[in-house]
């Protein structure tokens, strides 16, 4: 039953128990439902018969919309792809043997096409309110092409792989569609990761070149990109991997604060080259290399649940469709709307919904720098309304850091402007969603909470905002071309209402092909659990009336603020310590950031746990991952419960985090005495 947004409902009032928001579905407004590309559920079941019962149809109509230099030769499957580990190596493609350039697409030929040139294609607001600046298309198309000359005059060259550790910045865009214009492949490194983590990086990728930045504001802090860039080469030089050019953005100059640091140019040792000086005398014109539309588009590194990252690789055609299709829909995304994505570039979310599927559709983006609490919490109204924008996606962590500020400072600006709410990266909680719903959308605009991974490569469980009533805290259903079912633990089809684990069908454009250099692992990891199915590690329900529910990962992954990370990897981190023996690593609630790492840590014989080894422990993580990955809780253990065959029982110590005491069935751990000394912790 569809539910209508009223006084009576009280919604967020003391008595309205979660349990009920969860049941409550609320309507598109009619201001979005009446002009929206789909209308209504009937619409929406039409349109999603059709891509999965005739995805040639389907998608072959949306590739008519982009500039292809060669058509697939006659005789070559559309769609062609196993998903049968049984039967054969999993694969996937898609158009194969026809040649495109994502670049070309969203420059040159949205620019002909559509007349957007002179249009605005990023607006960059840097940390500070008065570091901003803007650029059209007209303008990126340039920049893009002097760049691309410029990695080509470096001998960068077709299937090449370029690293990019740099802020929020437009050459951040820059580099990655010069790097498709010439066929090279990017791989974009978060900027919060630290130099270990870009070493394994570039060396994973076989890198030569890395684009990097002389640093970024961070609220306050400086982050110096260009002194980790330095150690990660060094680091890679160490293990016999040459990086060969370090292209430095001098952007710290360019800011207001900058009068206040010691100015000093970063560029110094024999590989740094100045990002300005090589563009400075290359051509505007830079003729497209035509790639296939399987040849790869970009590397990105997502944590892996044995610890070490995968290369998830994304390819060209099918990229590009699935990331400007499901930023058409998923946002109703018409000329003119002004968006404003919050994830960083180095993430999935930052590709496709900041960089390739707005651009693809001739969209205004707004990248900015800072955070959302900075100067103040109101910052995120203030950008709202000097831009005015329409639609707004960001991570249920933000929202959570929000909420706990009062409205009346937010109400002094004017959002109207705002249509289409949107939320990715970790389930939403109800409170979460209600409050996004009411107080940044006035009960105006709908939430689309959409449901995707690095390797599904856009949104695929997703409401459409002019269609779905929407639950608080489902993603609803399933996007064009996407056939999700739920397994049990046998791998049976969990039917109508149930739990189980989140599996898709079919190929969709947007997936991964492989993991970089190690298909075995890609195989492994998402085909190998459930024969025919890609796994996708998630748990979810399935409610009376057809609601999808992301409950969370079923593997030794979490996800802090919305971004993932591999118990194994934080584990790996911390038995670097040279006092520690073993450790353990489960994830807890946390109000904000959604989950956080509480670990567990056994000292060598005759420790004894000090608040020196804690800070060591933590410093070792941040070293050899991020700050994102920095414990919220160090737990000193005598030992951990293990298996008679040594497997340590994570189950048991998720309970034991969350402070919880029914263990359930024990019967496989080997010595029960553990227990009792890690529910009565040891003292620290
Ligand atoms: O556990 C799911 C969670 O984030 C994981 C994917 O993270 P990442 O590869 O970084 O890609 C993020 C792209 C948005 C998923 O396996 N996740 C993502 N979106 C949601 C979600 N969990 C619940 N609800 C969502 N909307």
């Amino acid at each position: 039953m569809a539910l209508k947004l009223n006084k009576e409902d009280n919604i967020g009032g003391q008595d309205n128990p979660v349990s009920r928001l969860r049941e409550m579905a609320f309507k598109p407004p009619k201001r979005i439902a009446n002009y929206a590309y789909v209308q209504s559920m009937d619409d929406y079941e039409a349109m999603y018969e059709l891509s999965v019962n005739d995805p040639e149809k389907f998608w072959g109509q949306i590739a008519e919309e982009f500039y292809f230099e060669r058509d697939q030769p006659e005789g070559e499957p559309f769609f062609h792809y196993n998903f049968d580990i049984t039967q054969g190596p999993i694969c996937f493609n898609m158009l194969k043997g026809a040649k495109t350039n994502v670049c070309y697409n969203v420059l040159d030929w949205n620019i002909q096409r559509r007349g957007i040139g002179k249009n605005i294609a990023i607006h960059w607001e840097g940390s500070e309110t008065d570091d901003h600046w803007s650029i059209t298309y007209d303008e990126l198309l340039v920049e893009v092409c002097r760049f691309a000359n410029a990695l080509k005059s470096l001998g960068v060259k077709k299937g090449d792989r370029v690293v990019v550790y740099m802020p929020m910045i437009a050459e951040i865009t820059i580099t990655m569609l010069a790097c498709a214009r010439i066929g090279a492949v990017h791989s974009v490194v978060f900027g919060g990761y630290s130099a270990e983590s870009l070493a394994g990086r570039l060396i994973d990728a076989k890198a030569v070149v890395v684009v990097t930045a002389d640093g970024a504001f961070r609220g306050d802090k400086v982050i110096p990109l260009k002194e980790i860039t330095d150690k990660a080469i060094q680091l890679c030089l160490e293990q016999g991997h040459n990086v060969e050019h370090s292209i430095v953005v001098e952007h710290l100059p360019r800011l207001k604060k900058y009068e206040l640091m010691g100015k000093k140019s970063c560029i110094q040792g024999p590989l740094d080259k100045s990002y300005h000086d090589i563009i400075a005398n290359q051509s505007d014109i830079c003729v497209p290399e035509w790639v296939d539309a399987e040849d790869p588009l970009f590397i990105l590194y997502t944590s892996g649940s044995t610890g070490k990252p995968k290369g998830v690789l994304h390819t060209t055609a099918g990229y590009m469709m699935y990331a400007a299709l499901t930023f058409k829909m998923v946002f109703d995304y018409k000329p003119g709307d002004v968006f404003w994505c919050t994830a960083d570039i180095g993430w999935i979310t930052g590709h496709t919904m900041m960089v390739y599927g707005p651009l693809a559709n001739g969209a205004t983006v707004v990248l900015y720098e800072g955070t959302p609490l900075y100067p103040s919490y109101t910052r995120p109204w203030t950008v709202i309304e000097k831009y005015k924008i329409s639609q707004i996606f960001t991570a249920p962590t933000v929202i959570r850091s929000l909420m706990k500020f009062r409205n009346s400072p937010m109400l002094r600006h004017d959002i109207s402007s705002l249509k289409v709410l949107g939320t990715a990266g970790e389930p939403i909680n109800p409170e979460a969603w209600l409050w996004y719903f009411q107080t940044l959308g006035g009960t105006k605009c709908p939430i689309v909470d959409t449901y995707w991974q690095t390797e599904t490569g856009g949104p695929c469980i997703t409401p459409l905002p002019g269609a779905t009533p929407t639950k608080p805290g489902s993603a609803t259903f399933p996007f064009f071309g996407i056939v999700p079912e739920l397994l049990d633990e046998d791998g049976h089809v969990v039917e109508g209402e149930g739990e189980g684990y989140l599996v898709f069908k079919q190929a969709w454009p947007g997936m991964m092909r492989t993991v970089y250099g190690d298909h075995a692992r890609f195989e492994e990891t998402y085909f190998r659990r459930f024969p025919g199915y890609y796994y996708t590690g998630d748990g979810a329900k399935r409610d009376s009336d057809g609601y999808i529910w992301i409950t969370g990962r079923v593997d030794d992954m979490l996800n802090v603020s919305g971004h993932l990370l591999s118990t194994a990897q934080v584990e790996a981190a911390i038995l670097e310590h040279k006092c520690v023996s073993e450790a353990a690593a489960v994830p807890i609630e946390h109000p904000v950031k959604g989950e956080a790492l509480y670990c567990f840590v056994v000292l060598n014989e005759g420790l004894e746990m000090n608040k020196s080894i804690i800070g060591e422990i933590n410093d070792k993580v941040r070293d050899k991952i991020g700050p994102i990955a920095t414990p919220e809780k160090i737990h000193l253990a005598q030992g951990l419960p293990k298996t008679r065959s040594g497997k340590i029982m994570r189950r048991i110590l998720r309970k034991i985090a969350a402070g919880e005491t029914d263990f359930g069935d024990i019967s496989t751990l080997a010595d029960e005495s553990v227990l009792a000394a890690l529910i009565k912790p040891a003292k620290q």
